[in-house]
């Protein structure tokens, strides 16, 4: 799609030259729009995630697209891939064009109320438009993308209701649910690499819980397989409500309700170039789908995996990624940040200690690859450094956030 944006000069030039002040109170704003927002609508919380809400995640995150957007207000296509990916979020939440006004009155009462007297109604007036304009991308992109989920064969719209068909744990704080339609009809194949998102009611709670898990196993096997890992409470934090939920109650049998898959953190299947996946804990997740991927359906395109867990006890799909590691073209090496004695008793592993890049350029034959890699936030911030170190282009770098998308320069 192309954007036109028919803003008055004087608008333009308004947002443009309030956007850095809008950026110097962004959090503030954000955070101010969301208790408004939630206080008239508190069904939105059936939506939103309330411990991205209470860490100030979420709050960064739209703050950021926001400002990005008031930037380019006047080229709106500079934005769209921007869009696409928040788009593919939102259409895997269920988020509605009816929702965007929602949205857009509680984030001008906020800049109203953290601004103050430089809120002027011409000031108000330009936001709005503006608004107005980038909430008209979102709306058109997603429209796109929720048609697209719906016209594929298998395909489907909002949320479907899957049965818990096996129940396998993959390792002390992974276990993975194989899912298939209670309706027994077909279902949308996707990219290694997408994500799904599930809905959940569950007993005792106000809101329902939406979370996204990514597809583990490789498209086209009739079931879809999600690989969830416990999050479980410690000192300073409460235990994770719908990973907890999914290990301890949902039992074969059961049903979830899914999106259909959704996400553009994708193996590139029209390339030949070597492939390395790099995955911390269960960020291994989207990588493995991909790798399984490519022994279908690349299974000469030379590839290395390289897995970091803590130990042994916490380390899922060993067993599977061996078997991918039986073709000469696929290598697969272990990080282990701190082995066991029963680890070191039976040594598995390559390196004891974190990712760096002297070991990386010691088992990645090339730079001339492709990289995929997820984990942790601090661990993609390890690896996406010593790859700009390296002199990886951008362009052959690519990663997903379990959370709302950050900034992986920044400390
Ligand atoms: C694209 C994508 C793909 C993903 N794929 C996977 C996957 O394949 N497997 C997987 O396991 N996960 C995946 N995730 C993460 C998943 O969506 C959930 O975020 C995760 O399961 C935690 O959800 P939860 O409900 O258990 O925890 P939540 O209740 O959402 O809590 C999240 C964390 O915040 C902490 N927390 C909660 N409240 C507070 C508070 N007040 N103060 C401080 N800390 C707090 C909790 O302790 C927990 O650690 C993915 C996420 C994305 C965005
Ligand atoms: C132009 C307006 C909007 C912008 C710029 C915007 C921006 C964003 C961004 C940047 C994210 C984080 C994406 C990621 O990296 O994961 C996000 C997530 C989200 N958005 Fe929007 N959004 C807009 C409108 C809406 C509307 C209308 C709704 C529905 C009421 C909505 C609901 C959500 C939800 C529920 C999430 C996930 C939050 C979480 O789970 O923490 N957004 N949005």
């Amino acid at each position: 799609m192309t954007t036109t944006t028919k803003l008055h000069p004087k608008t333009i030039e308004i947002v443009k030259s309030t956007a850095p002040v809008l950026e110097t109170h962004g959090e503030q704003i954000t955070k101010r729009f969301y208790e408004l927002m939630f206080s008239n609508h508190p069904e939105l919380l059936n939506i939103f995630n309330h411990a991205n809400q209470k860490q100030g995640r979420q709050q960064r995150a739209l703050a950021a697209a926001v400002y990005a957007a008031a930037r380019y207000i006047d080229q709106l296509d500079a934005i769209l891939p921007v869009v696409r990916q928040i788009g593919h979020k939102h259409r895997s939440l269920g988020i509605k064009p009816e929702q965007y006004p929602i949205v857009g009155k509680h984030l001008l009462l906020a800049i109203k109320d953290v601004l103050g007297d430089a809120a002027t109604d011409e000031v108000i007036t330009a936001w709005a438009e503006a608004y107005e304009a980038i909430a008209s991308v979102f709306i058109q992109v997603e429209k796109e993308l929720y048609d697209e989920a719906a016209a594929k064969h298998g395909g489907w719209r909002d949320f479907r209701r899957f049965v818990v068909v096996k129940k396998v744990k993959e390792s002390g704080v992974i276990t993975s649910f194989y899912l298939e339609p209670e309706d027994g009809k077909a279902i949308s194949d996707y990219l290694p690499g997408q994500y799904v998102s599930v809905k959940l009611s569950i007993p005792g709670e106000t809101y329902t819980h939406i979370r996204q898990y990514s597809l583990s196993d490789a498209p086209g096997k009739g079931y879809y397989r999600i690989s969830v890992k416990r999050e479980a409470a410690t000192a300073d934090k409460p235990a994770g409500i719908v990973s907890n939920y999914l290990h301890d109650h949902a039992q074969e049998g059961d049903v979830l309700e899914l999106s259909a898959p959704a996400g553009d953190f994708t193996l590139d299947l029209s390339k030949a170039t070597p492939v390395v996946f790099i995955s911390g804990g269960v960020g291994i997740t989207p990588l493995l789908s991909m790798a399984h991927t490519l022994a279908i359906r690349q299974p000469t395109r030379p590839a290395t995996f390289l897995h970091a867990a803590l130990n042994g006890r916490v380390h899922a799909f060993d067993e599977e990624l061996r078997m991918l590691a039986e073709r000469p073209s696929f290598s697969y090496r272990i990080c282990y940040e701190s082995p066991s004695d029963e680890d070191r008793r039976h040594p598995h592993f390559d390196k004891e200690g974190r990712i760096d890049l002297a070991w990386m350029q010691s088992v990645i034959p090339t730079k001339d690859a492709d990289f995929y890699f997820c984990g942790p936030v601090p661990f993609m911030k390890t690896v996406y450094r010593a790859l700009k170190q390296w002199g990886v282009p951008e362009e052959h770098i690519h990663y997903e956030f379990f959370g709302p998308a950050g900034d992986l320069t920044k400390d």
